[in-house]
């Protein structure tokens, strides 16, 4: 019997300067539903990759004084090390700067061209360049910029290629109206259809006024625009135009995983490309929320990055990928919280999960010497955890194939929990005293590590390592080819079988208050101050160290008190290519109508860290003597950097 081909896909990120956990969220959770295909028995292809040409990444990479392929070069590594990191098992990546991918997007452009499809015209509009988006006038917010980053569009007319979408406008509806799966969550599906109903404009697939992009066939001054090149990413590493027999058997895809803003993208532009090509379209498109940081949205643009490297390093891939994806319901937003994070870590994981793994193996070593003897007869407790299993097994099954993430995890930790109330039903220390109960407790001990090995595989696609870890612990072989089939029988492990060493699976993590960091008394102005000489004994350090510290100039773009603080404030700075919040202790010494508007000196790479609840990513630079404060402000353009 052949394999069922699945085709699943993230979407291609931006190499923004800043990972953050928003990344990871989507990728975990295309990693995991990979990871269950595969233990479905499947024949998975996971695609995911960087999307790395336009005007912003041309700019970045200007204003870091290097080319723009090494700009993205260094920050595509650092994409690829959290993949690595979070176990994301991709099959490919791709990036847009490969020549694998500019021959697919030439290709298309041309065929495209060729049938009539693709015109030459003017281009007049409003462009904003950190959003890479065009706008018309009665888009724009109340101030004349751009309605999603409030920040001044550029007047743009020129000479370009477009892509005739609306000659596919009513087939695409049709296909929307008729295929009640190719848009989800449902809501994002009556919002497309709205959209297109309001009638679809050509798309302008070209640019002149920069040259980072894959340039036009034949008209070499254009380079194709971003939305053109980015989505053709999709077709390339399964062999479009190289490898029929792969094509045909991945596309079309069965799943693009995108975020909820692109969507339209995804279930628009790309359904008319594919028309215009007379290829199939994708089976499901699925809008995921947004990941939302104690309570305010997450973007690089307000300053409140959870850095996802920093998380792993802290407490494991595993259980941000456990957090992640059982705390947020997929097609929701979603509050990322570290006090959350860590309950969970020390009741799901430390709690639950660690002390049934624990108990069972500290107990057959301690009962039987760690050797696992064979089940005979069953009594109550034995056969409703055995149906438990056998139905938390079918469940998976079900909701899995209907990406309920969230549900499944819950479903899966409910067996947990009945499996540690069957050790309190069962008691096998009490058993273990009693030489007529000998059998009936191997029976305990047979099942309770069968309990594992079924929770092992069914926490895999969620959290592969731990699942690993578990395997080897019961010392069973095989889980690199573990599949969902081999848990639906009870009973796979061998009679006789000799499990391994219990080890700890998740410390817990003891939360005492959260200290504040160290830099935040300073600019707060709590504590003590320096005695004066002191500064001068300070140890001197290497220009090395001091290169460490990255400043640069920033705007305030605005600036508010900090709710029941008198010294705080809260701002919002731009740093160019990104925004971020700030909290700085100069409240008394500034309105904040004082500094908005202002270009100052910001150290970029602090640690973030939280003061009264809000998070800060950074600190403005001010002189001190005393009462009197002053900001370090420069005549300089944002993003500049200090040295
Ligand atoms: O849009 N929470 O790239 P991108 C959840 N290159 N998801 C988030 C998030 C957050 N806070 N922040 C970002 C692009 N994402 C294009 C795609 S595809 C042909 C081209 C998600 O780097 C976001 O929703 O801006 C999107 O799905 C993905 O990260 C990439 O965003
Ligand atoms: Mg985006």
């Amino acid at each position: 019997m052949s394999k069922k081909p699945f085709y699943i896909t993230t979407p291609i990120y931006y190499p923004s300067a800043k990972l953050h956990i928003g990344h990871a969220y989507c990728t975990t959770i295309a990693d995991s539903i990979a990871r269950y295909h595969r233990l479905a028995g499947d024949d998975v292809f996971f695609l995911t990759g960087s999307d790395e040409h336009g005007l912003k990444i041309q700019q970045s990479a200007e204003a870091a004084g290097i080319t723009p392929i090494a700009y993205t070069d260094r920050i595509v590594a650092g994409f690829q090390n959290l993949w690595k990191r979070l176990h994301i098992s991709n099959d490919d990546f791709i990036r847009t700067t490969e020549a694998r991918h500019a021959r697919v997007v030439q290709e298309i452009f041309r065929r495209i061209y060729e049938k009539g499809d693709i015109y030459k015209g003017s281009y007049k509009g409003l462009y904003c360049t950190p959003c890479e988006s065009y706008w018309t006038e009665h888009q724009l917010d109340e101030n004349g910029c751009c309605p999603d980053c409030h920040r001044p569009v550029q007047e743009v007319s020129e000479e370009a290629y477009f892509f005739k979408m609306s000659k596919y406008a009513d087939r695409v509806l049709a296909h929307i109206e008729t295929h009640p799966d190719f848009i989800q969550p449902v809501s994002r599906r009556n919002e497309m259809i709205n959209f297109i109903k309001q009638g679809l404009e050509d798309l302008c697939i070209s640019r002149t006024s920069f040259d980072w992009g894959i340039p036009v066939p034949g008209d070499e001054k254009h380079v194709i625009y971003v939305w053109f090149d980015a989505l053709t990413n999709y077709l390339t590493p399964i062999g479009f135009l190289d490898d029929a027999e792969k094509f045909a058997k991945f596309w079309p895809a069965d799943l693009h995983l995108v975020g909820k803003e692109i969507v339209r993208f995804h279930t628009i532009i790309w359904p008319c490309i594919l028309m215009a090509l007379d290829l199939p379209l994708p089976k499901k498109v699925y809008g995921h929320g947004w990941l939302i940081v104690d309570g305010d949205k997450m973007s690089k643009s307000k300053g409140n990055v959870v850095d996802p490297i920093g998380l792993i390093d802290e407490f494991g891939a595993d259980a941000i990928r456990y957090f992640l994806l059982r705390e947020i319901n997929l097609g929701q937003d979603g509050n990322f919280s570290r006090d959350a994070l860590i309950a969970r870590i020390n009741s799901d994981l430390a709690n639950d999960l660690g002390n049934l793994l624990h108990r069972t193996l500290s107990m057959a070593l301690k009962f039987q010497g760690g050797m696992l003897a064979a089940p005979e007869g069953e009594s109550a407790a034995d056969r409703s955890l055995k149906a438990d299993a056998a139905d938390t097994v079918a469940f998976f099954r079900a909701n899995m194939e209907e990406m309920q993430l969230s549900a499944t995890i819950k479903k899966v930790w409910a067996f947990i929990s009945r499996a540690n109330k069957y050790i309190d039903e069962t008691a096998p220390w009490a058993l273990a005293k009693d030489p007529a109960k000998k059998q009936e407790l191997a029976n305990v001990l047979y099942n309770l590590a069968e309990a594992l090995r079924v929770i092992g595989v069914l926490i895999s696609p969620f959290m592969p390592e731990t699942a690993a870890r578990i395997w080897k612990q019961l010392a069973l072989k095989g889980f690199g080819s573990v599949q969902l089939a081999d848990i639906e029988p009870w009973g796979g492990i061998p009679e006789g079988h000799k499990i391994g060493v219990p080890e700890q699976l998740f410390p817990r993590i003891e939360t005492e208050k959260e200290e504040a960091p160290v830099w935040a008394g300073k600019t707060v102005g709590k504590g003590k101050q320096p005695e004066k000489g002191e500064r001068e004994s300070a140890s001197e350090i290497t220009f090395e160290e001091f290169h460490k510290i990255q400043l640069r100039v920033v705007r305030v773009l605005d600036a508010e008190i900090v709710p029941k603080t008198d010294k705080l404030l809260k701002l919002t700075v731009d740093l160019g290519d990104e925004r971020r919040q700030v909290v700085s202790g100069i409240a008394q010494h500034y309105k904040p109508e004082e500094l908005i508007g202002k270009n100052v000196v910001m150290v970029v790479n602090l640690k973030p860290a939280k003061l009264r609840g809000v998070v800060s990513q950074g600190m403005i630079l001010a002189a001190a003597q005393g009462e009197d404060l002053k900001v370090l402000s420069v005549d300089m353009p944002i993003g500049t950097e200090v040295r």
